[in-house]
């Protein structure tokens, strides 16, 4: 893939991986694979925008070697310390030694730890700009958004916002743009990049978001560091962004359940039936089965979360249990959900689940129901009673 015009002297110089299937160490599935994007400003002086993953490190280099000598660059750019953007710089850097790195004082720090370079490095704050010619770079500090080092790098003379990994989505295409790509999928990728990584950081993204509102800059393009670039509408995904910080959701409940024999899945089919019966969105989770990058996307628009396991050794299965701790980091709020679940002799699982639900921060909407061995006529309508009247809390 050549590089890409985006804005008149600003190129894309990025690289598309469409094989990586799972990232950040197994915590993210992405069966649509991702991007890493750079961006090449070519002004009286040349700047690069972040770099990208190191395997990917001389598609980088081709890229803008076919725009401008790499030893020409003057400035680079990093928004970000992690990797996946940083990965290219020991590589690239020895092209341009002189080239001086700019950042925050954390992105300093955490390069420095990564990679033991001593680079001229210029730390920068909120507000400091960067002349390059006709264009001109002024620099945005994120910090958490989504690690301390965070950044965003805005242009004022072209109305471009380089916001690195906020409004990215882990979507490998070959259109570069947010109006070339079927708008579903574009959403999907938007929704599970947020609920999977900056979900427990939205107090924080919605003050940003505030922040750069107040300042009364104009974008007409965002151009983040995964996946296609805002260019039709970046409204679009910021107002995604405010209604999945503000833990806007709608009437639809998640059922997630692990069974053993079968006796809580009946259970869990039996409350879909409840629920679907009260008019309210459903989707059930087999964990043993499921995606759970998926599921937490499922999860970010759903008010309320049914959860059920058979027990085991006193306690819920395996992968539910993995499953709810990976769900306390990301502290949902404002979630309602209940628990259930098959036992054969002693239970357990249903206390366990209805305590990592309150460490999770969501309120226990209603008494667990569990019962023993394979549920019963009675007990199955006792099921479909559940899931009615969860719905009605919701
Ligand atoms: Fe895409 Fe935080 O790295």
């Amino acid at each position: 893939m050549k590089p890409i015009e985006i804005k008149n002297g600003i190129y894309w110089v990025g690289a598309v991986d469409w094989s990586v299937k799972s990232f950040h160490g197994h915590t993210y599935t992405t069966q649509r694979g991702t991007t890493y994007n750079s961006y090449l400003i070519v002004d009286e002086k040349i700047a690069l925008i972040d770099t990208v993953y190191s395997p990917f490190t001389e598609e980088l280099i081709e890229k803008i070697r076919s725009i401008v000598p790499p030893e020409k660059i003057d400035y680079v750019i990093a928004n970000h310390v992690e990797r996946d953007h940083s990965g290219a710089m020991p590589a690239l850097m020895k092209l341009c030694p002189k080239a001086k790195v700019y950042g925050t004082a954390k992105c300093k720090e955490g390069l420095y730890r990564n990679y033991y370079e001593n680079w001229d490095f210029q730390i920068v704050k909120t507000g400091d700009s960067l002349k390059l010619g006709k264009k001109t770079l002024t620099f945005l500090e994120a910090p958490m958004i989504h690690w301390p080092d965070s950044m965003f790098t805005y242009c004022p003379e072209e109305k471009l916002l380089m916001p690195n990994d906020a409004f990215g989505q882990h979507y490998a295409t070959s259109e570069r743009y947010d109006d070339e790509v079927d708008q579903a999928e574009l959403m999907d990728e938007a929704a599970k990049y947020y609920g999977n990584i900056l979900w427990p950081l939205s107090s924080l993204i919605l003050r940003k978001i505030e922040e750069v509102v107040n300042m009364k800059i104009p974008i007409d393009m965002i151009a983040p560091s995964h996946g296609i670039i805002w260019r039709k509408d970046p409204a679009k995904i910021i107002n995604a962004y405010v209604s999945w910080a503000k833990n806007e959701t709608k009437k639809k409940v998640v059922v997630i359940y692990e069974t053993m024999w079968g006796s809580t899945e009946k259970m869990a089919r039996k409350m879909v039936e409840g629920i679907t019966s009260a008019g309210v969105d459903v989707k059930l989770v087999d964990m043993n089965q499921s995606d759970r990058t998926e599921v937490i996307k499922e999860m970010l628009t759903a008010k309320g979360y049914l959860i059920g396991s058979s027990t085991h050794d006193n306690d819920m299965l395996p992968s539910l249990a993995g499953f709810l701790e990976f769900l306390n980091g990301l502290k949902p709020k404002s979630r309602i959900a209940a628990a259930f679940g098959s036992y054969g002799w002693a239970g357990g699982a249903v206390a366990n689940i209805e305590e990592m639900i309150k460490k999770a921060g969501i309120a226990l909407a209603m008494p667990s129901i569990s019962f023993k061995y394979l549920p019963d006529g009675d007990e199955m309508k006792k099921c479909y009673e559940f899931g009615k009247e969860f719905s009605a809390k919701l």
